[in-house]
């Protein structure tokens, strides 16, 4: 709704947290106990949150952003939130098949560790991405609420109608 827009993104921002902080544990109980990791679960909450957000600012936030004819410092940010958003995508749609790949091949404690090793520092990065929105992208949201409410009014999601009247 674009009267949440801002509440919208806080909110996302904290499930983010959330996400990062569920699977950090998870890599950690199974290199220690040697437990099942719900590598599934992980990856279905990694698509239903994390990745959705990630399209729901680049599709809506980021032109609604670009709308109000920003200066090049913040068209500058931009361009590194979506070079951070493809980097994360791929670091861990690679991440996700090399702990299944794990799984299946009973991988040494060793390769655990490592992979465990790659998860804090994906973890790290989604954090950093986080906070540097919350520090840099939000406050501009706020300043410009009234125009980016209106562009959001006035041009739906891809894929939904536009009803007239
Ligand atoms: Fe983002
Ligand atoms: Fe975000």
């Amino acid at each position: 709704m674009a009267d949440d827009v801002l509440d919208q993104l806080i909110h996302q921002h904290a499930e983010v947290s959330e996400w990062a902080h569920v699977l950090e544990q998870s890599t950690r109980a199974f290199v220690e106990a040697g437990g099942a990791l719900d590598v599934d679960g992980a990856e279905r909450f990694f698509r239903d949150n994390v990745h959705d957000h990630f399209l729901y600012e680049e599709t809506r936030i980021f032109p609604a952003i670009l709308s109000t004819k920003p200066d090049q410092a913040v068209c500058a940010l931009i361009e590194q939130l979506r070079a951070e958003h493809i980097h994360l995508m791929e670091a861990t749609g690679e991440l996700f098949v090399d702990l299944a790949m794990a799984i299946a091949r009973e991988a040494s404690e060793a390769e655990w560790l490592g992979l465990a090793d790659r998860t804090r520092g994906l973890v790290q990065v989604l954090l950093a991405h986080a906070t540097l929105e919350d520090a840099q992208l939000i406050p501009y949201l706020t300043e410009h609420r009234e125009a980016i409410q209106a562009y959001l009014a006035s041009h739906a999601p891809l894929g939904e109608p536009v009803l007239m009247g």
